[in-house]
């Protein structure tokens, strides 16, 4: 694989990547850290996006011109919408769309003024793979051969059934969803949507301009309703930073 980027939102969702990269190189740029180094054989770029559209756009925008990437995946957490879609699932973007975007009566509702569209795509092929990889990290912890998370582990943090893999769209705005009345707004709005977070739009916009392939992974972490994930720090530390270091070095042949 070409140059990856791997972006999240928070710090401490890459700390187990991070973590396996202790030859990395830092390169400060826009008030980011960009750590570039070696994963599998592969050369990777890690960097915290911040939060929000905005600084997920900035982000991808330094190191598309400056890092020479070929390839970004985004990864972090995300409020479930569709059905079925819950806490401890994975959520693989096949496509993105801002749901705060509204310069209507101009353009229509969600349109990216300008680009005819309401949404972006993710790469087919790089997204497969990475769904499969998905698929392998949580086959293991169910058979209870994942160095980085148990099945017991999973329990710990509410996550009761078995984990699953789903491909679809996922919304992105400048807004943590946190009311049932703003979550089946949503679900009005854009029925087939599987999930809600904060920036993976942005990134999908930019790569589509430079035209890069990127692709989104975001582990569900709450129901972006009235009981959404009080104790958000911790699932990230215990479940979705494990996901992300299982599903990375499952892609690139990194062993772990
Ligand atoms: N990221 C994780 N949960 C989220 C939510 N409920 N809304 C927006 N972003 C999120």
């Amino acid at each position: 694989m070409n140059r990856l980027a791997i972006v999240s939102a928070m710090e401490s969702e890459l700390r187990g990547l991070r973590d396996s990269l202790p030859q990395a190189q830092l390169v400060r740029r826009a008030g980011r850290d960009f750590w570039v180094g070696e994963l599998g054989g592969h050369e990777v770029v890690l960097v915290r996006s911040l939060i929000g559209k905005v600084a997920a756009a900035t982000t991808t925008a330094v190191l598309l011109e400056h890092f020479n990437v070929q390839v970004l995946l985004f990864t972090g957490v995300a409020g479930g919408l569709g059905q079925g879609v819950r806490i401890g699932d994975i959520v693989v973007a096949d496509q993105l769309l801002q749901h705060d975007m509204d310069a209507s009566p101009i353009f229509p509702r969600f349109e990216v003024p300008l680009y005819g569209t309401d949404r972006f795509g993710a790469d087919a092929v790089l997204s497969r793979r990475l769904g499969s990889a998905c698929e392998g990290v949580l086959a293991a912890i169910e058979a209870g051969t994942c160095a980085e998370l148990s099945r017991a582990q999973l329990q710990a943090c509410g996550v009761a059934q078995a984990p699953r893999v789903h491909h679809g769209l996922v919304l992105s705005g400048d807004r943590f969803v946190s009311t049932t009345a703003e979550a089946q707004a949503l679900q009005a709005d854009h029925p087939e949507a599987l999930a809600v977070e904060m920036e993976g739009a942005a990134l999908a916009q930019v790569c589509h301009d430079f035209g890069v392939p990127c692709a989104v992974m975001r582990t569900i972490s709450d129901r972006a309703d009235d009981t959404a994930h009080v104790d958000f720090n911790r699932f990230i530390d215990d479940v979705a930073s494990r996901y992300t270091h299982a599903v990375v070095c499952a892609m690139l042949g990194a062993g772990g």
